[in-house]
């Protein structure tokens, strides 16, 4: 906005904001750390209360048209998460792994779903609702995994599901290494592990900008 009206406005009604130093991360870091993870420390149990703090971010964010059509089941440790877990499946690119390795699951799920069927804007917001609420379970100290495979029509029977599931986040302590590694866009995009570390190729800079 122009002459940043918005700041102006801010002081005039808040008094002048007084400069603090920065705590906490920059969203480069966050972006650095929000690694997909399918190994977790189980000794950390995810609490109720972690996840609807995750899942309030979604009060804050975009929506097409401002629908907001998404709601959301939170699932912790116990019956209700053996039965998530029994239904997605992780790591399609490392099928050899057959991953997550045993002791090492996720225990808490946050199932996404739509209250409409899921059109353009709907997996748009999808999106942006997926990748803040990751960003968020990173800045809390936590880690996390979109799921998009996985039986929707089992879930949304074995949870009663007035909604069509569209996606699931899984939750918990991350217990994996990683590591991004600069690839051009003609390179396998395919991740791959070694020696423990998870490596993850990331196209460079140069070849996302069209010329
Ligand atoms: C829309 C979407 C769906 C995904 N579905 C799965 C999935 O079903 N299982 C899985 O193991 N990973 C899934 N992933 C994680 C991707 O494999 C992961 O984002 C990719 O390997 C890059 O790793 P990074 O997130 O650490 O950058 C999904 C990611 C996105 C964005």
């Amino acid at each position: 906005m122009a002459d940043n009206y918005l700041e102006k406005r801010y002081d005039a009604v808040f008094g002048k904001k007084t400069v603090t130093k920065r705590v906490g991360h920059t969203l480069d870091e966050l972006l650095l750390k929000n690694r997909s993870t399918r190994g977790y420390n189980k000794s950390y149990v995810v609490s109720r209360n972690e996840l609807q703090q995750i899942v309030a971010v979604n009060t804050k964010i975009g929506s097409g048209c401002n629908r907001q059509v998404l709601r959301f089941r939170l699932v912790t440790q116990g019956e209700e998460a053996t039965k998530v877990l029994d239904n997605i499946k992780m790591g399609a690119a490392l099928p050899e792994l057959h991953l997550p390795f045993p002791g090492t699951e996720p225990e808490a799920f946050i199932i996404v779903c739509s209250t409409m069927e899921e059109n353009k804007l709907v997996d748009i917001d999808l999106g942006m609702s997926l990748q803040t609420m990751m960003l968020k379970a990173t800045e809390m100290g936590l880690s996390s995994l979109i799921i998009g495979a996985f039986n929707k029509s089992k879930l949304k029977e074995s949870f009663a599901l007035p909604y069509e599931p569209v996606a699931i986040l899984c939750v918990g302590k991350g217990a994996e290494k990683f590591e991004l590694v600069p690839i051009k866009e003609n390179e396998s995009h395919s991740y791959y592990r070694k020696n423990g570390i998870h490596y993850v190729p990331k196209v460079v800079l140069e070849d996302l900008i069209l010329s």
